[in-house]
């Protein structure tokens, strides 16, 4: 069995984070989280590859690895922005408080971090004599941000300066809670602090990977709290959206509904959005794996590039058109080679994908992947926290699904991307049964 034919997977290892995904000089290029020597997370990389359609992608090695004091055990997520045909790549450079003897790839105890950046001239080679810490790390008696938990820094140009949102957390009232600080800059190499957005109606002790960005003219923030959500079933750290208010004279920021989940899969991590070739906002997310992938030694996914837009004040999903237009030849029979399936459900609807079970129950779209999933998962080393059973929120009326099929993943697009659901699967069967569905057509990508 072959690997995932239409998603981005590491050649060999671990992956985890999206970063620094941009389109520049005619090409897309994504880095990823990269530990080089293993199947499990270590001293972070960044891997590289780049890619013309967002379909296809070449390796291109290792592009950041630790090499400066201040960032010798780990080169962690960011992001990158062009600035005079340069590519201008900002990370969390991070130092290990203290060394575990046993495994040099860990920390012993915490970490020590400061925000950094590395210019490329041409976005293939990374000199890392251009490093630079530009962030430096907070101490305690700074009355915001966080020693270790400071990290994830996103930039981006608006009016004539540009901004930066990085993760991290603070106390209060004896309690650890997540914020986001904000940068500007006027040279994108110098960074003053601006503001901070918290809400201690979020229940979560840190936020991880923000990005803020305008869909159809509204101001959105996606980010990764951690332990927002535990219910024992399920992964504790899950990503959010949430439509913001931002003012971009004073940085003032300030969430104004319930952050909601990006994927009901919860499978889904570390979502990071950039602007296409044609100027839609598009967004691509890590989806965890519990161990590797059916054909050897790599483990992380990414989901498809999916375009982000409003419908009624609900940020909504579409797979790239890049990717979609592909699945264009009607079948009649099911395979594992990449499938798209559209139907309509009703409350006595049964689709059985090899073995996955998709209904429309409490007029929510559950999954069950118990059939499918590896009874040995141990993600984190505790098989409980990988769930097997998810659902959407409830929906009124109609349920018109998207299902894409791709080997190991299965990528579910309700009612146009109202919500998203997707789950990692194992040994997926050749087979489709189904009951009571409407409207069922089967695509292929040839
Ligand atoms: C999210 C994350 C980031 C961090 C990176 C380290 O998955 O924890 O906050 O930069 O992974 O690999």
């Amino acid at each position: 069995m072959s690997r995932p034919e239409l998603h981005f997977t590491p050649v060999h290892n671990w992956m985890n984070d999206p970063n620094g995904f941009i389109y520049y000089n005619g090409e897309y290029h994504l880095f990823y989280q990269y530990f080089p020597y293993d199947i499990k997370w270590g001293t972070m990389h960044w891997g590289h590859k780049t890619s013309k359609n967002l379909i296809h992608w070449k390796d291109e090695g290792v592009a950041l690895y630790p090499s400066k004091d201040f960032d010798r055990n780990g080169c962690f997520s960011g992001s990158a922005i062009e600035v005079d045909g340069k590519m201008y790549i900002y990370y969390t450079a991070i130092i290990y408080s203290k060394l575990n003897p046993q495994n040099i790839h860990v920390s012993g105890d915490g970490l020590i971090a400061s925000q950094a950046m590395i210019i490329s001239e041409d976005g293939y080679t990374f000199d890392p004599d251009t490093k630079k810490v530009i962030i430096p790390t907070f101490s305690k008696d700074d009355l915001l941000g966080h020693i270790s938990n400071t990290r994830d820094p996103k930039v981006w140009k608006e009016t004539d300066q540009y901004y930066m949102v990085v993760g991290s957390q603070y106390e209060a009232s004896e309690k650890m809670h997540g914020e986001v600080l904000i940068y500007t800059s006027k040279d994108a190499i110098d960074w003053h602090y601006s503001n901070r957005l918290i809400d201690e109606s979020i229940d979560s002790n840190m936020w991880e990977c923000p990005d803020m960005f305008e869909v159809d003219g509204q101001r959105i923030l996606i980010m990764s709290p951690e332990n927002i959500v535990n219910d024992g079933e399920n992964y504790p750290s899950h990503a959010t959206w949430s439509i913001v208010n931002f003012n971009n004279e004073t940085c003032e920021a300030s969430i104004v509904q319930k952050p909601q989940f990006l994927d009901y899969g919860l499978d889904l991590y570390a979502p990071q959005t950039t602007i296409d070739k044609d100027g839609n906002r598009i967004v691509i997310a890590w989806l965890r794996m519990p161990k590797c992938g059916e054909d050897g030694d790599w483990i992380g996914l990414y989901t498809f590039p999916r375009v982000l837009y409003m419908k009624d004040n609900h940020l909504c999903f579409k797979v790239h058109p890049n990717v979609d237009k592909l699945f264009k030849h009607k079948v009649k029979d099911f395979s594992l080679s990449p499938r798209k399936i559209s139907c309509t459900m009703n409350l006595d609807s049964y689709l059985n994908i090899g073995g996955f079970e998709i209904t429309f129950k409490d007029n929510c779209i559950c999954t069950n992947r118990e059939k499918v999933f590896t009874q040995a998962a141990k993600l984190f080393n505790d098989e409980s926290q990988v769930g097997k059973r998810f659902k959407t929120p409830r929906i009124n009326g109609e349920c018109h699904i998207d299902i894409y099929v791709d080997k190991q993943v299965i990528e579910i697009y309700v009612n146009d991307g109202k919500y998203v659901l997707s789950n990692i699967v194992y040994d997926l069967k050749e087979e489709l049964n189904y009951q009571n569905i409407n409207d069922l057509k089967l695509y292929a990508i040839k």
